[in-house]
């Protein structure tokens, strides 16, 4: 244990030190020149300076970070008798992800891109949802916020890319977050990592909670038609998750190239069938694109 903690310390102390090297204030890169009074001057649809379907998709984002909160509460609960610097991690995450709902919120708001009456409703009622964390051990979680932060980190640079020509701003916004998420990922993938090595029995946890990951924002109202138009329009689908962020993961924690123990076989056969079938539609929505 002792080896682990001293490896946890140092993955928290290079966070610190590269998450303030990329620091930025969401008061620094909004539009503001581009504010209106939407009681003189009333929202409505021809405002709209981006289009519908990359309005979705930043609302589909802006929706999915505001729980914070939530995740913030989850994550302390499962990491309660964790090391103390994932315990530390989570105060500093927390930090770093509060600027994000709040950007793209006003960034939308800003621009008039998308209802604000809607979206104001449905931003209380997901929050009001709130969130319950899947895992309740600390290194589950883990194999959880790896694959979440690197999914993130893929979706906010293709959307970036796919912004590129309506709006340098909100590109420039979009790649501010996704160093973040870069920044997180890291983290999570070596402390998992860390935890792999000291055990390379929790293995069979990683087979197991991989083939049930779902993005955090699926209980928001129309996730699936979201999921659609960010596949299409936002460069973000299947085969992005499948291939830039699932393969890169299990590469680099080695997961496959581990010997199958007796132990393990079960989830492994598990992770395989799992794989095999979402490498099948990853195929298959390269085909169709
Ligand atoms: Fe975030
Ligand atoms: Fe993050």
């Amino acid at each position: 244990m002792g080896f682990l903690n001293s490896t946890l310390d140092t993955l928290y102390q290079r966070h610190l030190e590269l998450s303030n090297k990329v620091d930025w204030g969401y008061h620094r890169l909004l539009p503001w020149e581009r504010g209106r009074n939407f009681i003189d001057e009333p929202w409505n649809e021809n405002q709209g300076t981006i289009s519908p379907e990359l309005t979705m998709a930043v609302e589909t984002a802006m929706l999915t970070e505001i729980n914070l909160p939530w995740f913030t509460t989850g994550l302390q609960a499962v990491f309660a008798d964790a090391p103390s610097a994932l315990k530390h991690f989570i105060h500093t995450w927390t930090r770093e992800e509060d600027q994000h709902a709040r950007i793209l919120d006003v960034y939308l708001l800003l621009s008039r891109n998308g209802d604000p009456d809607m979206r104001d409703h449905i931003r209380k009622n997901v929050i009001q949802a709130g969130w319950q964390a899947e895992a309740t051990d600390p290194f589950a979680m883990m194999i959880y916020t790896s694959l979440q932060e690197l999914a993130t980190r893929v979706f906010y640079l293709n959307l970036a890319r796919a912004a590129e020509a309506q709006d340098p701003v909100l590109t420039t916004i979009l790649r501010a977050v996704a160093k973040d998420e870069t920044l997180h990922y890291a983290f999570y993938r070596d402390a998992a990592k860390a935890y792999i090595e000291e055990d390379p029995s929790r293995i069979a946890t990683v087979c197991r909670v991989i083939p049930r990951f779902v993005m955090p924002g699926f209980g928001m109202p129309n996730f699936r038609q979201r999921l659609k138009v960010i596949a299409q329009y936002a460069n973000y689908g299947v085969k992005d998750y499948y291939h830039s962020v699932l393969r890169v993961v299990l590469e680099f924690w080695g997961i496959l190239q581990y010997d199958v123990s007796s132990s393990t076989k079960d989830a492994r056969q598990t992770l395989d069938r799992y794989l095999s079938k979402l490498g099948r539609v990853a195929q298959r929505e390269t085909a169709q694109a």
